[in-house]
């Protein structure tokens, strides 16, 4: 059969859709509101509250998807696998249906088997299948039994490998912690070999099969190690590959041989000069190509933390493919079409992220590429020399810190080798890194013990800027107390506060926490979990927990910062506005004194287009527009057009901030009333930070205006300087600058004139030894340079000379000795100038041909002369 994977991708959500299944969208690659996952790793996981019971207002009780997965690190990873198994990959598409307290076992297995093997749908020879069931359970094994009449031979059971059900692989779970539960696993012959009969030997059967379908019975919440807590509603979650199903409905030996990989695997070979389409290295880049386009398009970057370094190990890795397959240039990034003519893409978003997915691409390229050539000749030289079979952790960890190769990379060329790799040596030099690099941060404050506390805090502050409030908690060096002291500096937790805590880049408020007896200053505020700590110090008195006290923040402060944080959203636009919607937020810090603004973008930004940017933000100032802000349902919010960092954790209801259509934003932050309200704004400087990103720092209201006056200062007073006037001041500098390039041409021709004249008097001094020309003269007040010429010159002059030249400058003496170099071997410079320093008690030295010295004793050096010139007649 032949059929397009899209087609088969179509069919599957047909099929569900029939059966009264709501179709939704796969989720994004990064897992929202999910700490516990780096990536979405299955279909499953954006409905993980729903399994768990948190959501129970969900509308749909049976839903379908397709979703991208990513496999390359936690409990499910693939990345080593690409390249050795034609089955696996790092990003794939999960078809998957779901039954959220609907239906279980019964239907989710007769749904399976009629979309296989219906003549309807798939159509897949029933005779090639073969089931794995989970040791325990009976009603799962009743079912393929007898329901559907799988033969007796082909239903496995698979118990635990160990005491506990986890160690199954059919007992299928997310991560070390979430919904978990037993499965029954659907195998498909590949090479339609039935071969053997015996159900006890599970290993000669499962040979030629392949897992096609996995079906989840969602009935536990794991919670830590070995502890189950049984689920309110028995589930169904069910997974298959979309590119393994089509290999099988397509008949083809490998997932590589399905037509979204063939199209992408011509180009690579096309780009790569491979004539052999089964190379190894092709399956592997046309993985990771796919992986990178959506990480890349889900806004991570290569780095060196977290979801950025999963990136970079994938590029790394495909980039040394490329190698092997003997390219020496940048290329993955001429591969982000192929991905979007393979996979049919036609989303509009997707399709214009491509330049920002080849720009990243290209710069990850350029940077690894500059070490990878001379890192594999390193390795390669070291593996030649390796003992044990183990390649030593300190070359691993230098490969990694000097060359940027992933342990992954080291370890797969290794294996190549068929040689180890010494991981604990490896995590040895890192950790010692690692220790540095914590022993050098300035600050290292520990709030950890706060995490015992109870309390929570509520934050009251957006307008209100003093609270009756109520102190919770103090904490002294980490420590809880029932009160703190004049002078003590500690941490306070309120009940409700109007202190902003430090977030989303907003630095926290300062100001005080005071009743009758006591008065603390609070110098910043941070949070920790649900709580907000006020950190200061204690100025008079004391201050008692479960006591009233008044909470006031320093209004001046948060009005500055008001002003700066609604000015950082307006710059936002402004970026997006004029460089193009390509510009992403990497990072941002509000201040009361300016702001900070880090952004994704690949080229110079010339000064016009920073003024109009400036000019953008203050339109939109002088406009006065209202800033609204809502709490609305994250959910909701996703449908708006509004900015948001998808690597971020959102709550359920979220803040937004919107500015009319120019911008709209989540945020929690504090911002004015009114854009006017920002007075004015100003871009202090622009640069590129790094590769790919750009900072750009600003100031606004009154600071702004002060900056400008301190220019003007500045440029009156240089006006004043050079009587000129701000008009003419460019002209005047000009003047100037030509100026003072004449008046250098002519001081440089005048120390020429100068030292030809020098040359000329010391020519005429000069004495004969034999052949050799001896010269020996006392000058005053040369600099060294103009010294090393005159000596350079005068060598240059003669055939056989020795030169010796002292100067006389400012009470001291400095001395060069020249020896034309065919003299060299019976005379030395640096022992004529030694033998003279010996004399004036001088420090110096030099070579064969030249040297350098120089003493205070000046008195001696007459004497030191005419004592060197016997000692020279003496030895030629
Ligand atoms: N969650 C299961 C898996 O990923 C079934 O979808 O295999």
């Amino acid at each position: 059969m032949n059929k397009k994977t899209i087609e088969i991708r179509k069919q599957f959500l047909h099929f569900f859709h029939k059966k009264k299944h709501k179709i939704i969208p796969g989720s994004s690659l990064i897992p929202q509101n999910d700490s516990s996952l780096l990536f979405t790793n299955a279909g499953m996981n954006q409905f993980k509250d729903i399994f768990l019971g948190n959501n129970k207002s969900y509308q749909y009780s049976k839903i379908a998807t397709a979703q991208y997965c990513l496999r390359t690190g936690g409990k499910h990873n693939d990345l080593e696998n690409v390249g050795y198994s034609s089955r696996h990959h790092t990003f794939f598409e999960m078809l998957g249906n779901f039954s959220f307290g609907d239906y279980f076992k019964k239907k989710a297995i007769l749904y399976s088997w009629e979309l296989l093997t219906s003549k309807k749908w798939f159509a897949l020879p029933k005779d090639n299948f073969l089931i794995t069931v989970y040791k325990t359970d009976e009603e799962t094994y009743d079912i393929w039994a007898n329901v559907i009449g799988i033969p007796l031979n082909r239903i496995i059971l698979i118990g635990n490998k160990t005491e506990y059900p986890d160690t199954s692989d059919n007992f299928w779970q997310m991560g070390d912690t979430g919904p978990c539960g037993p499965c029954t696993e659907i195998f498909y012959n590949i090479k339609n070999n039935l071969s053997s009969k015996k159900n006890k030997n599970s290993e000669n059967i499962i040979e030629n099969y392949i897992e096609i379908w996995n079906i989840v019975f969602m009935q536990f919440n794991r919670i830590n190690d070995h502890s189950l807590l049984r689920l309110p509603n028995p589930s169904v979650d069910t997974g298959m590959g979309l590119e393994r199903i089509s290999s099988i409905i397509n008949d083809v030996s490998s997932n590589y041989d399905i037509d979204i990989f063939q199209i992408l695997i011509k180009d690579i070979a096309k780009i790569t000069n491979t004539t052999n389409l089964k190379n190894k290295s092709l399956y592997i880049i046309a993985d990771h190509i796919r992986a990178c386009y959506f990480m890349i398009a889900e806004n991570i970057l290569p780095s060196n933390e977290n979801r950025g370094y999963v990136l970079r190990r994938i590029i790394r890795r495909a980039v040394r493919h490329g190698y092997l397959l003997g390219v020496k240039t940048i290329f993955l990034y001429k591969l982000v079409t192929s991905v979007n003519k393979s996979m049919n893409i036609n989303n509009i978003h997707l399709l214009s992220k491509k330049e920002n997915i080849e720009n990243i691409l290209k710069v990850e390229e350029i940077k690894f590429n500059s070490t990878l050539e001379r890192g594999l000749q390193l390795l390669d030289s070291k593996i030649k020399t390796v003992i044990d079979n183990t390649l030593d952790g300190e070359i691993v960890f230098y490969l990694y810190d000097t060359f940027g190769f992933p342990i992954d990379l080291t370890e797969e060329v290794c294996r190549e080798h068929n040689i180890r790799i010494d991981y604990l040596g490896f995590k040895k030099n890192m950790d010692v890194q690692k220790n540095r690099s914590r022993e050098k941060k300035i600050f290292n404050t520990n709030y950890s013990i706060m995490n015992h506390t109870e309390n929570t805090s509520i934050f009251v502050g957006y307008n209100t800027y003093k609270v009756k409030s109520f102190i919770e908690n103090i904490f002294i060096n980490g420590k809880s107390e029932t009160y703190i002291s004049s002078g003590e500096k500690g941490i306070i937790l309120l009940k409700n506060t109007p202190f902003y805590p430090e977030s989303g880049g907003q630095v926290g408020d300062i100001g005080i926490i005071h009743n009758k007896t006591g008065t603390f200053k609070v110098e910043d505020t941070k949070k920790n979990g649900k709580i907000i700590l006020h950190i200061g110090i204690l100025l008079s008195g004391m201050l008692e927990v479960k006591t009233t006290v008044f909470s006031e923040i320093n209004t001046q402060f948060r009005s500055s910062i008001k002003k700066n944080h609604s000015a950082i959203h307006l710059l936002s636009a402004a970026l997006k506005k004029k460089l193009g919607n390509h510009v992403y937020q990497n990072g941002s810090l509000v201040t009361p004194d300016y702001i900070r603004f880090d952004f994704f973008h690949n080229i110079p930004i010339p000064l016009t287009i920073i003024q109009e940017i400036e000019q953008f933000v203050n339109q939109l100032i002088r406009r006065n527009i209202l800033i609204k802000t809502e709490i609305i349902n994250f959910k909701d919010a996703k449908k708006r057009n509004i900015t948001f960092l998808s690597n971020k954790k959102y709550d359920k209801y979220v803040r937004t901030v919107s500015i009319n259509h120019y911008s709209n934003e989540l945020c929690g932050g504090t911002h004015t009333d009114r854009t006017g309200d920002i007075g004015f704004f100003k871009i202090k400087s622009e640069r590129s930070i790094s590769s790919n990103i750009h900072r750009v720092e600003a100031i606004t209201g009154r600071k702004a205006l002060d900056s400008i006056h301190i220019q003007e200062k500045n440029i009156y007073e240089i006006c004043t300087l050079l009587k000129t006037n701000p008009n003419f001041l460019k002209t005047t500098f000009e003047k100037i600058t030509l100026k003072q390039k004449n008046l250098e041409k002519n001081i440089s021709e005048l120390k020429e004139k100068n030292m030809i004249i020098i040359i000329n008097e010391l020519t005429k001094k000069i004495t004969k030894i034999n052949h050799v020309i001896l010269l020996i003269d006392t000058l005053n007040n040369q600099n060294t340079k103009t010294l090393r010429n005159i000596m350079d010159r005068l060598k240059s002059k003669f055939k056989y000379a020795i030169i010796i030249l002292a100067n006389i400058i400012n009470n001291k003496v400095t001395l060069i000795v020249g020896i034309t170099k065919n003299l060299t071997q019976s005379i030395q410079a640096n022992q004529i100038m030694h033998i003279i320093l010996k004399k004036i008690n001088g420090k110096g030295g030099g070579k064969v041909d030249i040297a350098e010295g120089g003493s205070i004793y000046i008195q001696k050096l007459p004497e030191a002369l005419s004592n060197i010139k016997i000692w020279i007649n003496s030895i030629l």
